[in-house]
């Protein structure tokens, strides 16, 4: 039968205690609701039916690339009321799976293998044995093991919160079961609210088979309810993806210490350092090294690279056998070619370094394209800003640019040229010549450093005399 899925996630998600709705908030750099939509959608379900209702409108955008059909929950009256606003939207007959936005971790073959086992007819839930039940829905057996009921822990008894067997919040029934019973459920609780949880009782007394699917691994059903649980969470998701990279060839250091929010690509004998975090998409090629405490958001880096500690790069192309920090930021748009070098305390913007260029040490190239083989000393800047506009620096290859120089863009050094150190260059600086704007250097003869005069009784007051 067609499979039809609800995902309910409406509420508000009060004990985060945040003005976002909780599925917005993220693991692994990404909203909790799209894991939960990722998972489903390798269901190939007919049709997904999403109840939101707090912050709807931020909620639709986030799920806007889904192929969803969303649902309005105004008042968020329980799970059982959410599920009901979906029901007229619902193809029937179908397979209804129903699960709670806050379980991102779950994976799409327990999913697969609960559908598969759970008998035509019945009403199937996920359980797990867990080892600290509260605050979840627990799950009652009579004496010979056999289902009675699903009881909140608001409304359990002191023996029932005994029970270590949880309900995970996922269910299976037929549309048809769905329709009827859903109308018979009642909100006389501890929280007034209508439970989707009941269903299952009011199956039982109808005649409906019970299927409580237990599963092994209790650690994928761990909803996110605190910000407690959205660290837990986090720390299971990183776990994943440093042994998803660890298994196709990438040395972590540290897999407790690596953080990925996004993707990474790596080739083969990659080696990652301690408290490197990744953003967005990310592609690095073999024998990369990452230093520790590099940041890097979308990152294309080739074979034989190394990036030092504590470098920061953001939306940049590197080329092979290239070398970056320590201490480097790479700003959007900087693109280094084979075998460029860019030292510590340099910051580059829009900026294109050739082949075996080499910017060792602390400067600033912004709007600027370099040659190849271009040698840039310590502390040059390029200029590039008037306070209005933005303006290009070229410098051709073979350029060797002396220490401490302003380059007042816009502004091309030709092939070959050098520029001296300290030079303010505000024209074009011809190929293969020296250019340079010294003043000429002095020597004053005969001239004696002050000396401090003897300590005197004296008339200035504090204020100036501490200002000397
Ligand atoms: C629920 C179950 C509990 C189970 C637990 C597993 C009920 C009554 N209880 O409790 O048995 O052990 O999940 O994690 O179902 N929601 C709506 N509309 C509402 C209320 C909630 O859409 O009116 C959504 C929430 O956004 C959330 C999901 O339903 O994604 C579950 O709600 P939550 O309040 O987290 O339920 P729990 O108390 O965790
Ligand atoms: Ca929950």
């Amino acid at each position: 039968m067609d499979i039809s899925v609800i995902i309910l996630a409406a509420g508000q998600g009060t004990r985060m205690r945040s003005q976002k709705s909780k599925l917005l908030h993220e693991v692994g750099g990404k909203p909790i609701i799209q894991h939960v939509l990722d998972k489903i959608r390798r269901l190939n379900p007919k049709q997904i039916l999403l109840v939101c209702g707090h912050q709807a409108e931020t909620m639709q955008q986030t799920c806007d690339n889904y192929p969803v059909t969303f649902v309005q929950q105004i008042q968020q009256l329980g799970t059982g009321h959410a599920v009901q606003q979906a029901l007229p939207l619902l193809k029937k007959p179908s397979l209804v799976l129903i699960i709670n936005g806050d379980v991102p971790m779950l994976s799409p073959n327990t999913l697969e293998t609960f559908i598969g086992q759970c008998p035509q007819q019945a009403i199937g839930f996920l359980s797990a044995c867990v080892k600290n039940p509260d605050g979840l829905g627990r799950v009652v057996r009579n004496e010979s093991g056999r289902f009675e009921q699903i009881v909140e822990h608001k409304d359990a008894s002191i023996e029932q919160k005994e029970i270590n067997e949880i309900n995970a919040g996922v269910y299976l029934i037929a549309s048809e079961t769905l329709q009827q019973l859903l109308p018979t459920l009642k909100n006389q609780n501890q929280q007034g609210e209508f439970y989707i949880t009941d269903i299952c009782l009011a199956g039982k007394k109808a005649g409906v088979d019970i299927y409580p699917h237990l599963i092994p691994n209790s650690a994928e059903i761990q909803g996110v309810n605190t910000r407690v649980d959205l660290a837990i969470v986090e720390r299971m998701w990183q776990k994943q993806q440093a042994e998803n990279l660890m298994v196709s060839g990438t040395t972590l250091i540290d897999p407790a210490r690596f953080d990925l929010r996004g993707t990474l690509q790596a080739g083969q004998d990659v080696v990652i350092d301690v408290n490197t975090v990744w953003e967005g998409e990310n592609q690095i090629g073999n024998y990369v090294t990452v230093g520790s405490n590099c940041f890097l958001k979308n990152v294309q880096i080739g074979d034989d690279v190394i990036i030092h500690p504590n470098s920061v790069l953001e939306n940049v192309v590197i080329g092979s056998c290239c070398q970056v920090g320590p201490f480097a930021r790479l700003r959007p748009g900087t693109v280094l070619k084979a075998g460029a070098k860019i030292g510590n305390f340099v910051e580059t913007k829009n900026t294109t370094v050739g082949e075996r260029s080499k910017v060792n040490h602390l400067s600033y190239l912004g709007d600027a394209t370099l040659g190849k083989g271009v040698n840039i000393g310590a502390g040059t800047i390029t200029c590039n800003y008037d306070g209005a506009n933005k303006h290009r620096t070229t410098i051709e290859d073979s350029v060797f640019v002396g220490s401490n120089c302003e380059l007042i863009a816009p502004v091309i050094i030709a092939k070959g040229a050098t520029i001296a150190a300290g030079t303010t260059l505000v024209q074009n600086a011809p190929a293969e010549q020296l250019t340079l704007t010294y003043k000429h250097q002095q020597s004053v003869v005969g001239w004696k450093r002050p000396v401090k005069e003897s300590k005197q009784p004296s008339t200035k007051n504090i204020t100036s005399e501490s200002l000397e």
